[in-house]
C-alpha cells in the first residue's frame, strides 16, 4: 500500500503545462489523505487557469490511481495567496549607490552562477523604470496567470523572471511612476507573483537608496547584500554610502564586486587598468566585507547581453565568483519560515 508521503512525491513530479515549473517546483500540494483506499488530494490553483486545472486533475488522478492500493481519487483546489504558496529560501539584493556600474550583469551574472550550481533561482527585476534583465536574458512573453497569481517567466536555462518591462504590450513603453507606484509594483512583485519553491531569489535595484532600496529593505525578509562599485576614486564613497544603508536596515552584506577594474588584451597578454590601479582589495577590507570578484571590461559580455545571451557567458572568473557566492549566501540567514526544510544540493 503507497504512503500519503509517496503519492506527495509521485505527484509533485508532474510538470505543469505552459508554466515550466512541477506541480512541487511550485508548491501546490496543500493535502493529501488516503482513506479506504480513497486518495483525498489538495492543490492550490494559484494562478492556474480552468484549463490546466482541468489538466493537472486528469494527470493526478490518472498518476494516484495507478498506485499500488489505490482503488478511487478525488482531486479538490483550493485558492490561496502566493505569498503563502511561495518558500523562497534567501532572498539577495545586489545593490550600489551608482548607477550604470554593472548591478543588473551582476545581478543577471549571480543568478547565472547559482543556477549552474544546481540551485532554484529567479531574479526580480526592481528597476522599474529602467528594467534591463529582460533583455539580458532575452524574454520577452507576457507572465500569464489570473487574478489570483501571476507567474514568473522562465529563461533559457529555468531562472525565473518577474520585471515591469515584461507587462508592457510594448517594452519601449516608458513607465513613468512616482515613489508610491514604484514601491506598490515591487510589493506586488513580493505578493503576487507565485515564485514557488526557490533557492535564491536574486533583486536588482535601481542605483541610489531612494524608492526602490527602501522598499525592497523595509517590506522584503533580505537574507543579505552584494554591493555592486567600479575601479574609480568613486569607489570608497558609493561603498561607504550603502553599507550605511545596509547597516541603518540592519542587513548583513554579504560581499562587494569590482566590476570593470581592467581590460585584459589577449594579444599581448596584459591587464590593463583603465582606470587607475584597483582599490578594491582595500576598500573592501576596510569595510569587514568580502571581496567576491574583479570583473573585467569584457566586449563578449557587452555581446552576449545585448542578444539577450547572457547565459552562454563562460569565464574562468565566473565560476570562481560562483564558488565564494556559494559561500556566502549559504552562511546568509534564511528567510524566517516554519516550512518545508531547504531542499539538498550535491
Ligand atoms: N564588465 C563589463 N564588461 C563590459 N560591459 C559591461 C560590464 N559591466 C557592465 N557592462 C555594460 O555596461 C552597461 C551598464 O551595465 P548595467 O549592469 O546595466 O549597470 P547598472 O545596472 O548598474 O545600471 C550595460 O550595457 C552593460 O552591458
Ligand atoms: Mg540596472
Amino acid at each position: 500500500m503507497i504512503s500519503e508521503k509517496e503519492i506527495k512525491e509521485r505527484i509533485g513530479k508532474l510538470p505543469i503545462p505552459g508554466v515550466d515549473r512541477t506541480i512541487d517546483g511550485l508548491n501546490l500540494i496543500r493535502d493529501v489523505r488516503i482513506n479506504n483506499g480513497k486518495a483525498d488530494i489538495t492543490i492550490a490553483s494559484t494562478g492556474l487557469h480552468d484549463m490546466i486545472r482541468v489538466w493537472i486533475k486528469g494527470a493526478l488522478s490518472n498518476t494516484v490511481m495507478h498506485c499500488e492500493g489505490i482503488t478511487d481519487a478525488e482531486v479538490n483546489f483550493i485558492d490561496i495567496k502566493p505569498a503563502d504558496i511561495n518558500k523562497i529560501n534567501k532572498i539577495i539584493v545586489v545593490m550600489s549607490g551608482k548607477g550604470g556600474v554593472g548591478k543588473s550583469l551582476v545581478a543577471g551574472l549571480s543568478a547565472i552562477a547559482l543556477r549552474r550550481q544546481g540551485f532554484e533561482v529567479g531574479i526580480l527585476d526592481a528597476d522599474i523604470t529602467g528594467p534591463s534583465i529582460p533583455k539580458m536574458f532575452n524574454v520577452t512573453q507576457n507572465p500569464t496567470g489570473t487574478d489570483s497569481g501571476i507567474f514568473p517567466v522562465f529563461s533559457k536555462t529555468g531562472i525565473e523572471i518577474m520585471s515591469a518591462n515584461l507587462l508592457l504590450a510594448d517594452e519601449s513603453t516608458p513607465i513613468m511612476w512616482r515613489g508610491p507606484m514604484i514601491a506598490s509594483i515591487i510589493n506586488q512583485f513580493w505578493e503576487t507573483v507565485v515564485w514557488g519553491r526557490l533557492d535564491y531569489l536574486i533583486i536588482d535595484l535601481p542605483p541610489g537608496t531612494a524608492d526602490a532600496p527602501m522598499t525592497v529593505l523595509q517590506n522584503l525578509p533580505v537574507a543579505g547584500i552584494i554591493i555592486v562599485f567600479g575601479p574609480q576614486d568613486l569607489t570608497a564613497m558609493v561603498v561607504r554610502k550603502a553599507v550605511n544603508m545596509a547597516k541603518h536596515m540592519n542587513k548583513p552584506i554579504l560581499g562587494a564586486v569590482e566590476n570593470m577594474s581592467y581590460l585584459y588584451v589577449p594579444e599581448i597578454d596584459r591587464k590593463i587598468e583603465i582606470f587607475g590601479k584597483s582599490k578594491a582589495r582595500t576598500t573592501a577590507k576596510s569595510f569587514g566585507v568580502p571581496l567576491l570578484a574583479q570583473i573585467p571590461i569584457d566586449p563578449s559580455l557587452v555581446r552576449l547581453c545585448d542578444k539577450g545571451e547572457i547565459e552562454n557567458y563562460k569565464s574562468e572568473i565566473l565560476v570562481k565568483y560562483g564558488k565564494r557566492l556559494k559561500l556566502v549566501v549559504t552562511k546568509a540567514q534564511p528567510v524566517p519560515s516554519e516550512s518545508i526544510p531547504p531542499r539538498e544540493h550535491a
